[in-house]
């Protein structure tokens, strides 16, 4: 896909792995909508980066915030070219301290958010598909812990492997409307996902200039190629 003057929605889009993917998909030329609770960083966001940004504030967790934003979106460009349900958080620790709001919350925003956004993206793109022959892209941005179970990460593992089952069914279900899903498994990259997570991280991770690559090129990959999944680590985590 040329990403010049296309749609993208990124959700997660005020800090880390979210940001990033806004000012490298602005750069690109792409009209890019940025989803997230904090609206005083989206903007901050939307000065710096002008009329390629547009941010909303939007808990995915919430049916009726979901609905509004991509009702407002849809209302202004009238498609959709890619969603990147990037919005996540981890809370790490024994499975047997894990409280009924910790497990809520990575459940509603990590599974519900995704559901939702991708839902409300879906009839959109299927129309495109329907006049151009393509209907769009979706990203899904799930983690090594949807691969591999570890200590202490039960919670944020059960999200993350739900992620990649949603991901392979969806991809499975759409290809035929002309919609890509393509699903990431990152290992640790460097943002603020540790200091709420209660974890350490790693010594040395990857970056998300480095993830943001790797993006683009998934992005602009012929209408006809599509790369399902992608594996991402640092060589030495430990530095
Ligand atoms: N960092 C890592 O090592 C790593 C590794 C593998 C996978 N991942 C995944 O990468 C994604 C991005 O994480 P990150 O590392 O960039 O973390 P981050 O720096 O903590 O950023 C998380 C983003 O998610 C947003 N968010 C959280 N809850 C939300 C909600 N209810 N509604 C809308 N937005 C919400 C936050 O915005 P607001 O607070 O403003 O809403 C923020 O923009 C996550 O899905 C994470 O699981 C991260």
């Amino acid at each position: 896909m040329n990403l010049e003057g296309k749609v993208v929605v990124i959700t997660g889009a005020s800090a880390g792995l979210g940001a990033h993917f806004c000012n490298i998909l602005a750069a690109k030329g792409s009209k890019v909508y940025g989803l997230a609770r904090r609206k005083a960083l989206l903007d901050e966001m939307s000065l710096e980066l002008g009329a390629h940004f547009k941010g909303i504030e939007c808990d995915v967790a919430s049916e009726m915030a979901v609905g509004t934003a991509f009702k407002t979106i849809l209302d202004a460009e009238g498609r959709i070219d890619v969603l990147i349900n990037n919005a996540g958080l981890g809370i790490f620790g024994p499975a047997e301290d894990v409280t009924m709001d910790e497990w809520d919350l990575q459940m509603n925003v990590n599974l519900k958010g995704v559901f939702l956004c991708t839902r409300a993206v879906l009839p959109a793109m299927k129309a495109q598909n329907d006049i151009h022959g393509f209907g769009g892209h979706i990203v899904n941005i799930s983690s090594v812990a949807g691969l591999l179970g570890n200590p202490n990460i039960s919670t944020y593992n059960v999200t993350k492997f739900g992620l990649k089952g949603y991901s392979e069914a969806l991809f499975k279900e759409v290809r035929e409307d002309g919609i890509k899903v393509s699903c990431f498994y990152p290992g640790s990259i460097q943002t603020d996902f540790f200091k709420s997570a209660g974890l350490p991280m790693s010594a040395n991770p990857m970056t998300s200039e480095q993830l943001g690559s790797t993006l683009i090129h998934v992005l602009e990959t012929p209408d006809n190629y599509l790369i399902t999944e992608i594996v991402m680590r640092p060589l030495r985590p430990k530095g």
